[in-house]
């Protein structure tokens, strides 16, 4: 493993309110924030910028491995993602990468080289994703599980969707589906609750009750 540790990994399925929790836990708690579905979403980006066949996944991997990417951990900034220099990070969310993200986030060899990357980003850091507690950070001490009922997390994407290019509610729908069902059923990484992590139902809790929830799990023993 690279540096260090992170403080808390978060995980959850799209539209649980990973992101708003994880970032307003680091700002409470003075510590970095990383969003590693930011990190897949800019290697699909480029791909498809290049005009990849995302079935190569030897393609694939060779482009994860020599991308460089950087991004923006201090929480009280707005969220900044670069390629290679280039910023992408008003980009990561259009439709066309929600559709494809999953798709190259399922290749091994992708996630080996995000992996490395979250290695060396993440000490001391609250960092959010889908397989944190589970793979890329097994030894973590504190670990939650975010969740919430799937008409919940639709209604959230759509209201979302404003800010990031409108996406109509049915067709969020079917990319929460279709995004589950390959998270949770690839051989690499699955999305899974992992071993001893604290769930939280985020259904109808605000983002500051499931901060404070946080907190409290991470004062307690
Ligand atoms: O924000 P949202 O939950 O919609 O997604 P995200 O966190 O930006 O992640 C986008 C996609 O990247 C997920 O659907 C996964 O396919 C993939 N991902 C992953 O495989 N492992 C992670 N640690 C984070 C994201």
């Amino acid at each position: 493993m690279g540096s260090g540790s992170p403080l808390v990994t978060i995980d959850g399925p799209a539209g649980a309110g990973k992101s708003e929790a994880a970032r307003a836990l680091a700002r409470r708690l003075l510590v970095r924030y990383v969003d590693s579905g930011s990190i897949y979403r800019a290697i699909t980006l480029e791909a498809l910028d290049r005009g990849f066949d995302l079935d190569d996944t030897q393609a694939l991997q060779e482009l994860a491995a020599e991308l460089k990417i950087e991004v923006e951990t201090d929480p009280a900034k707005p969220p900044l993602v670069k390629v290679n220099g280039t910023p992408v990070t008003t980009r990561l969310r259009s439709p066309r990468v929600d559709e494809t993200v999953s798709l190259v986030a399922k290749v091994p060899g992708v996630r080996q080289a995000v992996t490395r990357l979250l290695w060396d980003l993440s000490q001391g850091a609250v960092v959010e994703g889908r397989d944190m507690g589970s793979v890329v950070f097994p030894g973590v001490r504190k670990k939650v599980f975010l969740d919430a009922n799937f008409e919940t997390r639709v209604e959230r994407r759509s209201r979302q969707a404003g800010d990031w290019g409108s996406d109509s509610t049915e067709h969020i729908e079917e990319d929460l589906r279709t995004r589950d069902e390959i998270d949770q059923l690839r051989e690499s990484a699955p999305l899974r609750i992992p071993q001893g992590a604290l769930v939280i139902d985020s259904t109808r809790l605000s983002v500051g009750e499931v901060v404070d929830r946080i907190v409290l799990y991470l004062n307690s023993k």
